[in-house]
């Protein structure tokens, strides 16, 4: 019987044993194993071939009582067909049936010719003709000592009760009734069990049916599940228990460890949770177990529950083992992100305070706004700009000031956004909204984007260029004012120089005149050559000055070809004192509104100071090139500039202050030192500029600019 009802059983040590292969077979085959097994008809059938061979009966039928139809009931027969023995039903109520005298009276009797019996009905005369049984002796066949009483057997378990019915060929006679008599009492035995075969049938048709329901809830989970008895070796195991404990014969030796050591590690866990138990007798803790297959660890959570077998009092242990190795792994990723997550917050706000420290500590204005143009974050300056306090009230100047600006600023970002061509960067008006003041101030945006390149915000950062403003434009008038100065000084020394010329050129021709006369050892000779060499210097100046006096007449200029007419004019120069000329000349420069005469002056200042600069000889470099749009250096919009650079002495920084002085020179009696100071007049006078850079010993470069439309602001002199 254990072996039936064991669903799996083994122990450590020792391999499964039992029925535990047919738990896996269907319900049917099983069933018909039991049946197998328990045949109820056997014991009756051998007790029928005893009856034939000893006393020498050809045919014979057992009836048994069945109560469920209150009749005798053909049950096993010998030498007759089963569908005939099986057709015999005598109810209880044909009382004067000697089927059922014989059994009432617990006696066997006799019936000589069935033909003229007159107590058989029709229906059991048919079947014994049929069965070719013409005469017949009758044996009661009682389980118990009994009284055969129906009343009392009413409603309570009746007893295996029957008859047998023998038949020769020759005539039946008394004697082979009497000898009937002990097989009576012998086929009483047979008969019991007969129905002890029936009842285990029934039994273990029950077992076999509740054993496989035991066995789909038991494997219905994949937690190993395990019953240990009370020396907490295993006695029951589930198929997932099986892959962690059980090992079979042809298992690999690492397998095979791995199973020792899951029962030594879960007997040991199991001796621990017996300690650790609650009143109830319940325990739960961690159990390591290696997972024979892969050779990983696995973590279970065993659960313990005793049990009590109330049939013969044996005590055990059920055990639950659920895998927790997933769950423990996760719980360990989950912490460990929470710390991750933990640092980084910590970080970020680090990070922010650092930002805010620095948008504090920035004394512009710094305005963070969203795509939509709210604002994300301002600074402390801007808010002063863009936020009236809560102090204010709505309808305050202060308030209002603050609104305005913030109109203002949202707008003009939004122009920077739909014209990006026109760069990030701009001037607007706002309002101090404490001082009152105008501020204009240059803004500085930058389009913040995302990881996928969309623009996320703009960050705004401004700076008040009021006071930049205001030195610049007194810077301009200064020089405004200072050109003015130098133009109307040019013009007096002009009309100076112009009053002059006339009785220079007399005084000029008087002394040619004179030195032609006076003999050529005359003792005053060299007092003539000092006047002569004076007047010549004179006249130099006068002719510089007279630059200014010129009437100017403004022409379209190619000033490509004014440097090369100019570099013509001193070309034999140059070579004398072993200069070269290496032009740079842009070929698109376009055509300048000039006085080319004038400017042709300047360039052969320029040109001739370059060479003096060099008295071992060198190198100028003359280039051009046109600037359109603003030219922050040079203060003007559409210009060309025309570049003259040496390698010579280069100007001491002390000097640099002076150069464009009248009169400044180095040069002593060379040179007048009324260059450069002229060609600063004719080039303001165009509305240009004239800039240098110098380091003495390398060089000097002369930066001349003129707006290609001429003079527009300075007007003419
Ligand atoms: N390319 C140059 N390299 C070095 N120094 C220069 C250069 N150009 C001008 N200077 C310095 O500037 C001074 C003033 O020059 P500017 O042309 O006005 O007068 P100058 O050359 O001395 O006399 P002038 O031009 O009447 O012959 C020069 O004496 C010289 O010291
Ligand atoms: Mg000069």
């Amino acid at each position: 019987m254990a072996a039936v009802t064991e669903f799996r059983s083994s122990s450590p040590q020792k391999p499964a044993s039992g029925l535990a292969a047919q738990t896996t077979a269907p319900l049917q085959s099983m069933q018909s194993a039991v049946s197998q097994l328990v045949d109820p008809r056997e014991p009756l059938t051998l007790m029928l071939e005893g009856l034939s061979r000893a006393l020498g009966y050809r045919r014979a039928v057992v009836a048994l009582y069945d109560p469920a139809r209150g009749a005798l009931r053909g049950t096993v027969g010998l030498n007759v067909p089963a569908a005939l023995v099986e057709s015999i039903e005598i109810p209880l109520d044909e009382t004067e049936s000697p089927l059922v005298i014989a059994l009432r009276e617990g006696v066997p009797l006799r019936v000589d010719d069935i033909g003229a019996e007159s107590r058989l009905r029709d229906h059991a005369l048919t079947l014994l003709l049929e069965m070719d049984i013409s005469s017949f002796a009758v044996v009661p066949l009682r389980s118990s000592s009994e009284q055969f009483d129906l009343a009392t057997w009413q409603g309570r378990d009746v007893p295996a009760v029957g008859v047998v019915i023998l038949s020769k060929d020759e005539t039946i006679t008394d004697s082979d009734v009497e000898r009937l008599m002990p097989f009576a009492v012998q086929a009483g035995t047979a008969l019991v069990r007969a129905s002890d075969v029936e009842r285990l049938k029934d039994s273990s048709e029950q077992h076999a049916v509740e054993k496989e329901w035991l066995f789909w809830m038991i494997n219905g989970f994949a937690d190993p599940v395990v019953l240990t008895d009370a020396n907490n070796d295993i006695i029951l195991q589930n198929l997932r228990a099986e892959t962690l404990f059980k090992s079979n014969p042809d298992d690999s030796e690492g397998k095979h460890r791995a199973i020792w050591m899951n029962n030594f590690l879960f007997t040991a866990a199991l001796s621990k949770a017996k300690l650790d138990q609650n009143p109830a007798g319940r325990s739960a803790g961690d159990l390591m177990l290696v997972d024979p297959i892969e050779g990983t660890e696995l973590l279970f959570e065993m659960r313990t529950l005793p049990a009590t077998n109330y049939f013969n009092g044996a005590r055990g242990t059920v055990c639950v083992l659920t895998n927790i190795t997933d769950l423990r792994y996760a719980t360990e990723q989950v912490t460990q992100n929470i710390h991750r997550l933990q640092t980084a917050q910590e970080e970020i706000r680090l990070e922010r305070d650092r930002l805010n420290l620095v948008l504090r500590s920035v004394p512009n204005p710094i305005i963070l706004l969203d795509v939509a143009n709210q604002p994300i974050l301002m600074n402390h300056e801007a808010l002063r700009l863009f936020q009236a306090s809560a102090l204010d009230s709505h309808s305050s100047r202060r308030a209002q000031v603050c609104i305005t600006n913030e109109a203002r600023f949202t707008s003009f970002v939004s122009q920077l956004r739909l014209d990006p061509a026109q760069g990030m960067s701009g001037e607007i008006m706002l309002t101090d909204p404490d001082a009152s003041e105008v501020l204009s101030m240059q803004v500085t945006s930058t389009e913040v984007r995302d990881d996928l390149g969309t623009v996320a915000a703009t960050v705004s950062v401004m700076q008040d260029v009021s006071r930049l403003r205001e030195l610049e434009r007194r810077r301009i008038e200064q020089i405004l004012f200072d050109s003015e100065k130098l133009a109307a000084t040019g013009r007096l020394a002009a009309s100076i120089a112009h009053e002059i010329n006339n009785p220079l050129v007399a005084i000029k021709n008087s002394l040619y005149l004179l030195s032609n006369k006076m003999a050529a050892d005359d003792p005053n000779a060299k007092f003539l050559q000092i006047a002569t060499k004076e007047t010549d210097r004179v006249s130099r100046i006068l002719k510089q000055m007279l630059g200014f006096y010129r009437p100017p007449r403004m022409e379209s200029t190619d000033i490509n070809r004014l440097i090369e007419e100019s570099e013509g004019l001193i070309e034999k120069h140059m070579r004398a004192h072993r200069v070269k000329v290496e032009n740079n000349l842009d070929p698109r420069l376009p055509p300048v509104i000039t006085a080319a005469d004038q400017i042709k002056q300047v360039l052969l200042n320029l040109m001739i100071n370059a060479q003096q600069a060099m008295p071992e000889g060198g190198t100028v470099y003359v280039s051009t090139r046109a600037a359109h749009g603003a030219d922050p250096e040079f203060l003007m919009t559409d210009s060309i500039h025309i570049q003259i650079r040496d390698t010579g002495t280069g100007i001491p920084q002390e000097h640099v202050p002076h150069i464009f002085e009248p009169f400044f020179s180095t040069k002593e009696a060379k040179g007048t030192g009324l260059g450069l100071w002229v060609s600063q007049g004719i080039v303001q006078a165009h509305g240009g500029s004239i800039k240098l850079r110098s380091r003495e010993g390398r060089g000097t470069t002369f930066n001349v600019a003129l707006p290609i439309g001429g003079p527009t602001q300075h007007g003419e002199r």
